[in-house]
């Protein structure tokens, strides 16, 4: 496995759509772990292909659902998922503000409405369609990283933007 290297704005291909996957070899195996070793390492709890500079439609995404399990409890595992050639087919009426950041824009966060509950028609890393329904910060996840596939950031969508570290309160939104 390989770190990839994770572009940053202006770079032209963050805001290009990308293109649906079609082969589904051993290259492409080897470009799903690399992608999950990058995000790790980044780290951060998503990764979209056009953010490695590939114009694919291809995004990995792995978070553990942060329940309150009291002291002492194991920790909540984390959950993979592989999305090639996503499509959001299903939205919940409930829409929610939380705070995002981007691999891609370092040093901002943003407020940003998202989808509560989504669900989504994909293929597995083998090509296989799948169907996931997702709720709460996974939903928030996949929103941002399907976004990018199609060369949307999350500054393009938040209702205002901050350094961390800021006070946001005292903060002129950026946008
Ligand atoms: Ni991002």
């Amino acid at each position: 496995m390989a770190i990839r290297q994770i572009v940053h704005l202006p770079e032209p291909i963050l805001r290009k759509k990308a293109k649906p996957v079609t082969k589904f070899d051993k290259d492409l195996q080897v470009l799903i772990d690399d992608m999950f070793e990058t995000m790790r390492e980044a780290p951060g709890v998503g990764l979209a292909a056009p953010q490695i500079n590939l114009p694919m439609q291809l995004a990995v995404v792995e978070y553990a659902e942060d329940e309150d399990q009291g002291q002492g409890a194991p920790l909540p595992k984390k959950k993979q998922y592989v999305l090639i050639n996503p499509e959001i087919v299903k939205v919940s009426d409930e829409k929610v503000i939380g705070i995002e950041g981007c691999l891609s824009i370092p040093g901002l966060v943003g407020e940003v409405e998202r989808y509560e509950a989504i669900q989504v028609k994909a293929l597995n890393r083998h090509g296989a369609p799948v169907k996931i329904k997702v709720d709460g910060w996974m939903a928030r996840i996949f929103q941002h990283e399907i976004d990018h596939l199609n060369g949307i950031l999350f500054t393009d969508k938040a209702v205002r933007v901050w350094k961390p570290g800021e006070d946001k309160d005292k903060e002129t939104p950026l946008d």
